[in-house]
């Protein structure tokens, strides 16, 4: 990491800049890139980062200093904030400037994946063809919120296929992801899953769970630390988009994790599993991605599936707490408005603790916590030692569930 050489007067902190992409963990359906595609990723990677270190504190600034002393009797909410900012020039161009990283970066991914698209797609089936672990269902339904829009900029957001057996979608958002985050997910990508872990077994050291649901895994980012650190526990993975199972079961057998089953099911139905059979349902950055009444219905199916004394776990950027400053909600706002995520507003005003009351967990069972991506820190960034602050993109989670009442 380049430590970057911040002028002694600036009241702006010194900054380390992102490793190199060269650093990222390689497997057998990862996508090979060429220099030029090395680069590319690199400069989306500093960009953001230059963005949440430099661009940003200006924006916190003219905030300050000329748009809330206009502001009369004070701002009532997020949404207000957000009017007065989009006024404002240093508003507009730190915003213009991530829309376009965002833009760039899917582009960048999506040209390296398509290039070599025949190859992966040939390599992801030869590692799933037969393989009792990959149960994909090719009458389903992919829920509306999940096909009304391209979530992030993602081109056929998580379930788009061009051609059969395609891979493409997933083998972009795994290479790419690293210029989103700046490297801070770590090797894999899976600093979350690793933390989830990591809590766990300080909070509850002696927490054995059997049979582990994650719901929206995606391409298995942060299930597959779970699945290593229980060897013995069966994991069922669940996503509703094919492209993302087949790629994670790739992914996870030339990973050598093998604990792993990917099925392809609407988290709001989850009646092909028998109530009380999992010790522990996961999910990792999945609720944002949900809708409003779907979330009740997932909260309801995941308090059904466990088994007495099981844990749910939800992994999400913080709520909009009451003691979280309009400015912060306004930011943590942008990926609603400009990122094509149209629950993300929603979603983080929820008090997910009454939600999940509602859904038959008994009050006095919350569960609550804060995680932040465990990484090799000698190579890839510590978001939890991090000053930086971009609101929204931070490798640092709230950790919100429930403990089911023991029968
Ligand atoms: C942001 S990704 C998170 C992936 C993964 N949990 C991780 O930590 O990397 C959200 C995933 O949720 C999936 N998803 C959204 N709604 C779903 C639903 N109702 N049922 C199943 N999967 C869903 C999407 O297909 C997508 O792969």
């Amino acid at each position: 990491m380049a430590k970057d050489s911040a002028d002694p007067k600036s009241s702006v902190p010194a900054y380390d800049g992102p490793p190199d992409y060269r650093l990222v963990g390689q497997h057998d359906v990862f996508p090979q890139v060429t220099h030029d595609e090395a680069e590319r990723f690199n400069y989306l990677a500093h960009m953001n980062r230059h963005l949440a270190a430099r661009v940003l504190p200006g924006v916190k600034a003219a905030f300050e200093q000329r748009i809330a002393p206009k502001a009369g009797d004070g701002f009532k909410s997020r949404h207000d904030v957000r009017k007065a900012l989009l006024k404002d020039p240093a508003f507009q161009t730190w915003s213009a400037l991530r829309r376009a990283t965002m833009e760039q970066r899917q582009q960048a991914g999506r040209w390296v994946t398509l290039r070599q698209g025949e190859a992966l797609t040939a390599r992801a089936r030869e590692l799933t063809e037969g393989d009792g672990r990959l149960q994909l269902e090719p009458s389903f339904t992919v829920p509306n919120y999940l096909t009304a829009v391209d979530h992030h900029c993602m081109p056929g957001s998580y379930h788009g296929e061009i051609v059969e057996g395609d891979v493409t979608g997933p083998a972009n958002y795994d290479c790419g992801i690293f210029a989103t985050t700046g490297g801070a997910l770590g090797r894999y990508n899976d600093g979350g899953g690793h933390a989830v872990v990591a809590w766990l077994k300080k909070h509850l050291p002696d927490f054995q769970p059997k049979r582990i649901l994650d719901l929206g895994c995606g391409l298995g980012h942060n299930v597959l630390p779970i699945a290593q650190a229980f060897p013995d526990a069966e994991v069922i993975a669940v996503d509703s988009g094919a492209p993302m199972l087949r790629y994670g079961l790739a992914r996870a057998k030339s990973l050598g994790i093998n604990n792993v089953t990917f099925i392809q099911a609407n988290a709001e139905d989850l009646s092909r599993f028998a109530d009380e059979s999992f010790d522990w349902v996961q999910t990792t950055m999945f609720l944002h991605e949900t809708s409003r009444s779907a979330m009740g219905r997932i909260f309801a199916e995941s308090r059904r599936v466990l088994k007495p004394g099981g844990i749910v776990l939800h992994v999400e950027q913080p709520q909009y707490a009451e003691d979280m400053p309009l400015f912060e909600q306004a930011i943590r706002d942008w990926d609603a408005f400009y990122n094509n995520e149209p629950f993300w507003t929603t979603m983080h005003e929820i008090d997910l603790d009454d939600l999940m009351i509602k859904a038959g967990f008994k009050p006095g069972s919350a569960i609550h916590g804060g995680v932040a991506a465990v990484v090799d820190t000698t190579l890839f960034p510590s978001a939890g030692d991090d000053k930086v602050e971009d609101y929204g993109r931070k490798a640092a989670w709230e950790l919100i569930g429930a403990k089911k009442e023991a029968a």
